[in-house]
């Protein structure tokens, strides 16, 4: 029997770079962070990579631009979905122009990707309403499927930040059942989180520039630097997720 290779998606997510590339973002810089972790995570040769929002700390050109620049070659595949401090006007031109996709379905190694946009303009909380979820109706019911969205859409048991969640998660969850859906990704949440909901595994990526300790009524800075999250998809849906860091 031949065994296909895996599929090995990085997601890079909350690296919030700022138009001044000396700003600071809870005591952190977030260029040096991020340049900090692109090592290791090139050592994971990634197929695609997926930029899970909050790119940007000031929804500027400049951020975009330099975020675009610097993760580029990472994986011959690229794509993103914008987060509560992205302004998708600003950042959809200068994505495209740099070959990075929108979906909101992609197909890569045989999974079907699905990038959904929850952000809300000038508010922190998320939401789906019924045209952004419509992709999920799309679904091949053959075929696996992983749904990126920046907002968390259960309690990761962080009060700082479970009180700007993806609203109405219901929403989301209801059109999940019957379809090939097997993990919810997400960021926002700056900590790797590891849950599960109406038998869905939820999954989110921690930050490339400050994550906060998990469990935590206030953010507490995590002092073990900046990090993101890997998954390697097999065609037949299975799949292995796992964390990797600055070191
Ligand atoms: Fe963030
Ligand atoms: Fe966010």
């Amino acid at each position: 029997m031949v065994t296909s290779r895996p599929f090995t998606l990085l997601q890079l997510s909350d690296s919030h770079l700022s138009a001044d590339p000396a700003a600071s973002y809870r005591g952190q810089n977030a260029d040096a962070n991020l340049l900090r972790l692109l090592p290791a995570c090139r050592l994971l040769a990634p197929d695609g990579l997926v930029l899970s929002g909050d790119v940007a700390e000031d929804a500027s050109t400049e951020a975009y631009e330099r975020a675009g620049r610097m993760l580029d070659d990472l994986a011959p595949r690229t794509a993103w979905i914008p987060g509560n401090h992205d302004d998708r006007a600003v950042m959809e031109p200068i994505f495209d122009r740099l070959g990075y996709q929108a979906g909101p379905v992609l197909e890569w190694g045989g999974w079907q990707i699905v990038l959904l946009d929850s952000a809300v303009p000038n508010r922190p909380e998320g939401h789906l309403d019924d045209s952004r979820l419509a992709p999920l109706d799309e679904l091949a019911p053959e075929r696996p499927a992983l749904v990126f969205v920046h907002h968390q859409p259960l309690s990761v048991g962080s009060p700082w930040i479970d009180k700007y969640p993806l609203t109405e998660p219901a929403r989301l969850w209801a059109r999940l059942n019957a379809t090939t859906v097997k993990i919810v990704a997400f960021g926002h949440v700056h900590q790797a989180f590891s849950g599960e909901q109406d038998g869905i595994p939820c999954r989110s990526a921690p930050s490339t520039v400050a994550n906060g300790q998990p469990g935590t009524a206030r953010f507490t800075y995590d002092p073990t630097g900046p990090k993101a999250r890997w998954y390697r998809l097999w065609p037949d849906g299975r799949w292995r997720t796992g964390i990797v860091s600055a070191g």
